[in-house]
């Protein structure tokens, strides 16, 4: 599971990105929603994301009472990496990027996720432009820092790059897919398939024995290769926004 700051926190890339105050909680419990609704009030917040466990249904009752919206359902996949791995595909180059693609990664994000549905965009207070930013920004902050990506890797096809997954350790044991992206015009072609492979090769060879990828349980075509490939649903979870204003 990703490292998430503890209690509630202001956003800064949320913040400066929408031009509005934003705090967010990693993990709601029924301790912490009193202490987040005083400080979201004291702080002047207009938003508050947070994050719930499916499990947690008491405190996604008592987060829908204090007014929260639902805005999506993520489900968290994981394939073991201490069983025999499937063998890389055949016929997609997929290789670690080079700064020489970066600009073409960001054309990539760009392509891959116009009108594609986040938590950002299933709020109709949120700006959508501003919402379609995010998954470029992910890309270009991924491409530069090892803070936000460990590696990102991308598939070649026919001369120029068809995808790209953003990777990155969440402890020794376990890796993430924390992006996974094939452009329209070759979905469907074993890119995504070929991507996830590498994915699970880079992993177990930093020596994960886990690989994860979060995704919304409504998205189906990112969870049916992994899915094929041996990767078993872990836990789900919600994402809700509160307005104070
Ligand atoms: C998710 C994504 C990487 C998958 O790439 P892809 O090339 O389409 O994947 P695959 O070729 O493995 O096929 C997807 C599977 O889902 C199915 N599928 C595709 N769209 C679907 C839909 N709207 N509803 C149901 N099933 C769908 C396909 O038929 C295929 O199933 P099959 O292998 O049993 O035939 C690509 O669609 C994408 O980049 N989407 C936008 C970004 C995104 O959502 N990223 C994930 C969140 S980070």
């Amino acid at each position: 599971m990703r490292a998430e700051p503890s209690g509630v926190y202001r956003s800064e890339l949320d913040e400066a990105r929408f031009a509005i105050r934003v705090a967010r909680v990693g993990w709601m419990t029924p301790e912490l929603l009193p202490v987040a609704l005083a400080y979201c009030r004291e702080n002047r917040v207009s938003l508050l994301m947070s994050k719930c466990m499916g499990t947690e249904r008491r405190t996604v009752h008592a987060m829908e009472q204090a007014g929260f919206l639902l805005m999506e359902a993520m489900l968290c996949l994981a394939g073991d990496l201490t069983r025999r791995l499937p063998e890389k595909p055949a016929g997609v180059v997929v290789r670690p990027f080079e700064k020489s693609d970066e600009k073409e990664v960001l054309r990539l994000a760009e392509a891959c996720f116009a009108g594609y549905e986040s938590h950002y965009h299933a709020d109709d207070r949120l700006d959508r432009a501003k919402s379609d930013e995010i998954q470029v920004d992910w890309a270009r902050r991924a491409c530069a820092s090892r803070e936000v990506a460990d590696q990102v890797l991308v598939a070649e096809s026919e001369g120029s790059l068809a995808g790209y997954f953003i990777l990155k350790s969440n402890t020794n044991e376990e890796a993430d897919v924390a992006v996974a992206a094939v452009i329209p015009d070759h979905r469907g072609t074993g890119v995504y398939e070929a991507l996830v492979v590498h994915s699970m090769h880079w992993a177990a060879a930093r020596g994960a024995t886990r690989i994860t990828g979060l995704v919304q349980a409504t998205n189906v075509a990112v969870q049916r290769t992994p899915m094929k490939l041996g990767w078993v649903p872990r836990y789900l979870y919600y994402t809700l926004h509160k307005w104070f204003d």
